[in-house]
C-alpha cells in the first residue's frame, strides 16, 4: 500500500545514515567518511564507505550504493515501501497509508487546508508591512517588543486587519473556497454572514514539520482584560494541537545539533529566544505537554529542558512533564526562572550572557524533585522518606534498566542511602501499581500478579557491579588500603571464585589475574593507552568515564576522584559484597527456573534432581542474607 507523501517526508526527515548502517556492520570513522567491511561480501579489506553529509553509501566490491533507504532494501530484500516501513518502526513514526477513496478525499481536503492556511499566512503578513494599520499598530508594537526583521521573516510574523471581513474578503476575490477557509479554523459563520477569526492582531503561523501553515495564534495589541490575550486555530484536519511544537520547523537543526530542546510556554519565548541566538526551543503554547510531542522532539534529540517560570503552577507543569518525558525514555531536565519571568522576558532584562548562565544551572530530575520536596526542610525524617519516595515513583517510570539502575545511582548517593533499598522501594510501587491496574481491570488478584511483581533482573546489575570493581583497579589498583594491602590485589583474592558475565570486563579481569601479585598492578589508566594493549583501551576508557553516563548534563554529578580515593576502603569491600550477593540473586534465580522447568516434567529423575536443586537453593539463599546483613539492607524472605 502506497505511503501518504507526508509520511514519507517524515521518514526521510527521521533517518541517519549512519544510524541506519550501523545498525548492521561496524563503521571506523576515516576523515569526512566512514569504512566498513562491505556488507555484501566477505572482503576482508575495507571496501565499503558512508559519507553522512550526503547520506549515501558506496560499495566498491559490489557496485552497489545509495541512501539509507536503498542500503535497508539491499540487507533486507525488500522493496522501496517495506523498507520505508522498517525505517519509520525504527523510528517510532506513525505512518499513514492512502489507499482507499476515502483516505484518498481525505489527503485532498488536508491539502486544500494547506492552501488556504497559506494564503491566509501570506495575506497577514502583507497586511503588517503594506497597509497603513500594520504600520501604525503592527510594526510599533514588534519595535516596541523589539522583534527585529529578520525573526519576523523567519516566523512569518504577521497582522489580522481590524476590519470584520479583511481575510475573507481577499479570500472571496482570489476565489477560494470558503468552506476550506472555515475547516481551517479562519472563518465564522454564523446567521449567514461569515466573519473573519482573526482581527486586529499580531499572528504567529504555526508550522509542521515541513513547514506548512497549519494554524495560528493571534495575540491582541492592547492590555484590555475583557478579551483573550491570544486566540489561536481550533483543531482541524491539518491542525492536531497535540502533536504540534511552535518553533519546531525553525530550531529542528539545532535541536539536533545541539542535541538538546528547550521547552517554554509560549510563542513569544520561542521567539525571543531565537532572536538571542538560542534557536534549540520549541512551544506547547500554553496547553499541557503531550506524549506525542514529546515522541516529536525524540526524532531530534533525547534531551528535553523545561523552562518554567518559578510560580506554583510552572513547577506544577515541569513535574508532570518531566514524568511524561522518563516514561517517553527520553532525559528531563529543569530551568526555573527567578520572579515568575518568562524566558522572554528574562532575556530581555538580563540579556544573553545571564540567560546562559541560567541555562546552564539546569537541573537534572532527581535535584530538580528532591529540592522541591525538600524545601528548606533537609533533615526531617518524614520530608526526607517522602521526597526519596517520590523520586523513585518518577525512577519507576523509566523504560530502560541501565539507565534505572543509573538513575538509583544517584539517588542512592544524593540521599545517602543503599541503592538496594531503593530497589526495594521501586518494586513496592510497581507491585501497588499493579494491584491497581488489576482492580480497575476488574481481574482477581491471583497469585500470578503477585508473581508477575516488576522486578529488575539481577543480571542487569551484574555488569555495573563489576565496572565499579575494575574502575577502582584500573585507577588505584596499587593504592595501599588501610589494613588490607594493595587494592588490585585484595579485590582479586576475595573475587577468586567469581568470574565477570560482561564479556570485555571478564578479558579485563584475566588480564588483571595472569599479571604477578608481587609486582605493580598497571598505575593509572594511561597504562592501558600503550599499543600491545589496544583491546583493553576502550573498556577501560569506558569504564574511567562513567559508563552509565546519557547525556552531558550528567557530569556534573561525576563521582571525583578525590572523594572516591577518599573512601576507596569502604568502596572496595561495599563493592565486592554487592556483586557477591548480585551474582548469588542471578544464581538463585537461574536454580529457580531450573526447577520450575524440572517440575513441569514431573518425572522420576527430574524429582531427583528437583531435591538436589531446592538443597542448593536454601544454601544460596543463607548465603544471599549473610551478605545482605553486612551490606546493611533487610531482604524479605
Ligand atoms: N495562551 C493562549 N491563550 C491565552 C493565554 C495564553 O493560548 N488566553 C498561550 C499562548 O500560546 C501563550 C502561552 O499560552 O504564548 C503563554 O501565555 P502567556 O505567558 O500569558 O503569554 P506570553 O507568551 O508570555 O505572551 P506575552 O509575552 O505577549 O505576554
Ligand atoms: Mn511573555
Amino acid at each position: 500500500m502506497p505511503l501518504s507523501d507526508e509520511s514519507i517526508a517524515k521518514i526521510k526527515e527521521a533517518v541517519d545514515i549512519l544510524d541506519v548502517i550501523g545498525d548492521y556492520v561496524q563503521l571506523k570513522k576515516k576523515g569526512q567518511n566512514w569504512w566498513a567491511l562491505s556488507p555484501f561480501n566477505n572482503e576482508k579489506t575495507p571496501s565499503f564507505s558512508v559519507s553522512p553529509n550526503k547520506g549515501i553509501f558506496k560499495d566498491f566490491s559490489s557496485g552497489k550504493g545509495g541512501d539509507a533507504i536503498s542500503f535497508v532494501m539491499e540487507m533486507e530484500g525488500l522493496n522501496y515501501i517495506e523498507a520505508l516501513k522498517v525505517l519509520a518502526k525504527k523510528y517510532g513514526i506513525e505512518i499513514e497509508e492512502v489507499n482507499s477513496e476515502e483516505d484518498k478525499r481525505q489527503a485532498s481536503e488536508r491539502e486544500s487546508l494547506h492552501i488556504v492556511s497559506s494564503f491566509a499566512s501570506d495575506f497577514f503578513k502583507k497586511h503588517l508591512f503594506d497597509s497603513e494599520e500594520g504600520r501604525t499598530v503592527g510594526q510599533t508594537y514588534l519595535k516596541e517588543r523589539g522583534v527585529l526583521g529578520k525573526t519576523i521573516e523567519d516566523f512569518d510574523i504577521g497582522m489580522a486587519p481590524s476590519a470584520w471581513d479583511g481575510l475573507s474578503k481577499a479570500l472571496k476575490n482570489g476565489q477560494y473556497n470558503i468552506e476550506f477557509a472555515e475547516k481551517a479554523g479562519l472563518l465564522i459563520s454564523k446567521e449567514e454572514r461569515v466573519y473573519d477569526r482573526f482581527r486586529n492582531r499580531l499572528i504567529f503561523p504555526i508550522h509542521n514539520l515541513s513547514g506548512k501553515v497549519v494554524g495560528f495564534g493571534g495575540r491582541i495589541f492592547t492590555n484590555d482584560k475583557n478579551q483573550p490575550k491570544y486566540l489561536n486555530s481550533p483543531e482541524s484536519p491539518i491542525y492536531h494541537k497535540s502533536s504540534i511544537l511552535y518553533g519546531m520547523f525553525q530550531g529542528r537543526n539545532a535541536i539536533r545539533n545541539k542535541d538538546e530542546c528547550y521547552l517554554v510556554e509560549g510563542y513569544t519565548d520561542v521567539i525571543s529566544f531565537h532572536q538571542g541566538g538560542i534557536e534549540n526551543v520549541v512551544s506547547s503554547s500554553g496547553t499541557a505537554l503531550t506524549v506525542e510531542q514529546i515522541r516529536l522532539i525524540a526524532r531530534f534529540t533525547k534531551n528535553i529542558t523545561l523552562l518554567y517560570d518559578g510560580d506554583e503552577a510552572g513547577l506544577n507543569a515541569a513535574e508532570r512533564g518531566l514524568n511524561l518525558i522518563l516514561e517517553e525514555g527520553s532525559n528531563p531536565s529543569v530551568v526555573v526562572f527567578p520572579d515568575a519571568m518568562d524566558p522572554d522576558e528574562f532575556l530581555r532584562k538580563k540579556g544573553f550572557e545571564e540567560t546562559q548562565k541560567i541555562l546552564d544551572q539546569k537541573k537534572d530530575f532527581i535535584d530538580f524533585l528532591s529540592e522541591r520536596l525538600l524545601g528548606g526542610a533537609g533533615d526531617d525524617p518524614v520530608k526526607r522518606a517522602n521526597a526519596v519516595r517520590e523520586v523513585v515513583k518518577s525512577i519507576s517510570k523509566v523504560p530502560d534498566l541501565i539507565k534505572k539502575n543509573f538513575y538509583f545511582k544517584r539517588c542512592a548517593e544524593k540521599f545517602g542511602l543503599d541503592e538496594n533499598l531503593l530497589i526495594s522501594e521501586h518494586n513496592k510501587i510497581k507491585f501497588s501499581e499493579r494491584k491497581y491496574r488489576d482492580v480497575r481491570e476488574q481481574k482477581p488478584q491471583s497469585l500470578s500478579s503477585q508473581q508477575s511483581r516488576v522486578e529488575i533482573d539481577p543480571k542487569m546489575l551484574l555488569a555495573p557491579r563489576e565496572a565499579e570493581l575494575l574502575k577502582i583497579m584500573v585507577l588505584f589498583g596499587n593504592v595501599d588500603v588501610e589494613g588490607h594491602g594493595r587494592l588490585a590485589k585484595y579485590i582479586l583474592d576475595n573475587i577468586r571464585e567469581v568470574d565477570f558475565s560482561h564479556p570485555s570486563y571478564s578479558k579485563l579481569l584475566q588480564f588483571y589475574k595472569s599479571l604477578d601479585p608481587e609486582k605493580d598492578y598497571p598505575e593509572s589508566e594511561d597504562f592501558f593507552r600503550d599499543q600491545e594493549l589496544e583491546t583493553f583501551k576502550e573498556t577501560v576508557i569506558d569504564l574511567t568515564s562513567e559508563k552509565y553516563e546519557v547525556s552531558k548534563n550528567w557530569k556534573a554529578h561525576q563521582i571525583h576522584i578525590p572523594t572516591l580515593k577518599e573512601v576507596l576502603g569502604d568502596k572496595m569491600s561495599t563493592d565486592i559484597f554487592r556483586l557477591k550477593w548480585t551474582k548469588l540473586k542471578t544464581l538463585i534465580k537461574d536454580n529457580q527456573q531450573e526447577i520450575k522447568g524440572l517440575q513441569e516434567k514431573g518425572t522420576d529423575e527430574a524429582y531427583d534432581e528437583i531435591v538436589k536443586l531446592m538443597r542448593q537453593q536454601k544454601d544460596l539463599k543463607k548465603k544471599e542474607k549473610q551478605i545482605a546483613k553486612l551490606l546493611g539492607n533487610v531482604i524479605s524472605a
